[in-house]
């Protein structure tokens, strides 16, 4: 492992990387103008990399010579990463999400045995359910001009509430676990808050596994415990407790940015707005494609190391280095999208597009998300056909963060005439 900083390399481009998202499109536009290979510049002047080619990208993300343990970050060794560093909570976790190998496969497995493809459609009622409901409160939602912020009162609620079920999570730490789940992916909270909040998730999850395991249920936290009970090997608490954190937090967060990103496409799109108006489930299925393309959710993720020296596209990249996956940088690359891939177009031919990640750390929530957007969607335009944006499009303010790519609210009016 190199011992020493490795200076940035005069020929690679470097870009500082805005960790409040001010302008996410142009910055990932930047990012892809400078080159397949770029060095950004993070918070606290640490240094990564980013691959910005769609193809360089997917290949990157299944290559075994990139390791996800946090561990093998030279920087990490060299005590360059305080543990109150604003971007720690996606970076020094322990799940399946830094997880290599037979450990990743360990971990991730026992998720994917309780999450299976038929569980989730099973959840399909109940998701229409929930839909429902809140459609039904919204206009109880509406401020004094009559407009409602349907991110704060649709979407983020959907997936809070199907990933609160899911896990057996108690109706009164939902709040709490809401505003620390948020906290997860922020990159503008001071050092001390993001020692707070870290300390207290913990807390707060192994408060829901003590809960589950005294009063086990028919939820994937109770499986979890009953998993670990049969088999004390098969995972530690704290990986127990490291798994609820990452299903809890990407369970939401991300869904509820899919909900609320193809919402302001749609509305800001009235030509598309009508053909999936007009359109059966598999039009439906395409926004939800078209806008995690177009839009992705992830805006940037944290980071592959490299366990060798790896060249790519003529740069090499010293072992021990931190590689962000930009997602939303090459959704909308023209080497894999075409020419027009800056355009919102849900009738487009779909090409494979990275916005859930590829490999062995391919989204495990996809199917899920994927429902809960085919649901939601439909259902809101359904019900309020009226449905027009409050706020000038081009003002709202973005989610501060450098990974969760959306506008922190997103203010409508029910109907045309409110
Ligand atoms: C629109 C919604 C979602 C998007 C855009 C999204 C995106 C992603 C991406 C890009 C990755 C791979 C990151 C990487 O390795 O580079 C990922 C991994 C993951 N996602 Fe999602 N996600 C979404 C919804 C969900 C949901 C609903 C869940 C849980 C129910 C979930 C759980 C996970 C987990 C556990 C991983 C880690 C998998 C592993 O490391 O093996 N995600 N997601």
């Amino acid at each position: 492992m190199t011992s020493h900083p490795v200076p940035p390399s005069p020929e690679v481009p470097l870009l500082t990387l805005d960790p409040y998202g001010a302008d996410h499109h142009a910055e990932a536009a930047t990012l892809r103008a400078l080159g397949p290979v770029v060095r950004v510049r993070l918070p606290g002047d640490i240094l990564a990399w980013s691959v910005t080619d769609h193809a360089l990208l997917n290949d990157l993300v299944a290559d075994p010579r990139f390791s996800k343990d946090w561990h093998n970050w030279s920087a990490v060794r060299r005590g360059e990463i305080a543990d109150d560093w604003p971007l720690i909570g996606m970076v020094k976790v322990t799940n399946m999400v830094t997880a290599d190998g037979q450990e990743h496969r360990r971990l991730r497995r026992l998720v994917t045995d309780t999450l299976t493809p038929r569980r989730v459609q099973a959840l399909r009622p109940r998701i229409e359910r929930i839909v429902r409901d809140l459609l039904d409160a919204l206009p109880s939602h509406a401020g004094p001009d009559g407009s409602v912020d349907l991110r704060l009162h649709f979407a983020h609620p959907v997936p809070m509430r199907v990933i609160c079920e899911l896990f057996g999570v108690p109706e009164d730490e939902r709040p709490r676990l809401r505003e620390l789940m948020d906290n997860v992916f922020r990159s503008d909270l001071s050092p001390e808050e993001v020692g707070a909040s870290q300390t207290e998730q913990y807390q707060l999850l192994a408060r829901v596994v003590a809960t589950r395991r005294q009063h086990p249920g028919d939820d994937l936290t109770s499986a979890l415990v009953a998993a670990r009970e049969s088999d004390p090997g098969a995972m530690s608490e704290d990986e127990l407790v490291g798994t609820l954190l990452v299903m809890l937090s990407a369970g939401q967060e991300t869904t509820l940015s899919l909900i609320t990103n193809a919402v302001r496409a749609l509305l800001t799109h009235p030509a598309q707005r009508t053909i999936a108006e007009n359109g059966d489930a598999s039009v439906w299925a395409d926004v939800v494609e078209e806008t995690l393309r177009w839009d992705a959710p992830i805006g940037n993720f944290p980071f592959r190391y490299p366990l060798e020296d790896v060249e790519i596209a003529g740069v090499r990249i010293p072992r021990g280095e931190a590689v962000m996956a930009p997602y939303s940088a090459v959704g909308r690359d023209e080497g894999q999208h075409g020419a027009d891939a800056g355009s919102f177009d849900i009738t487009r031919e779909q090409r494979r597009h990275l916005a859930f990640g590829h490999g062995p750390h391919f989204c495990l929530g996809a199917p899920l998300a994927r429902l809960e957007a085919a649901l939601a969607l439909p259902a809101v335009f359904a019900r309020y056909p009226g449905l027009t944006l409050a706020a000038d499009p081009d003002r709202l303010a973005p989610v501060p963060s450098l990974f969760s790519n959306s506008t922190a609210t997103l203010p409508v009016r029910l109907t045309a005439r409110d």
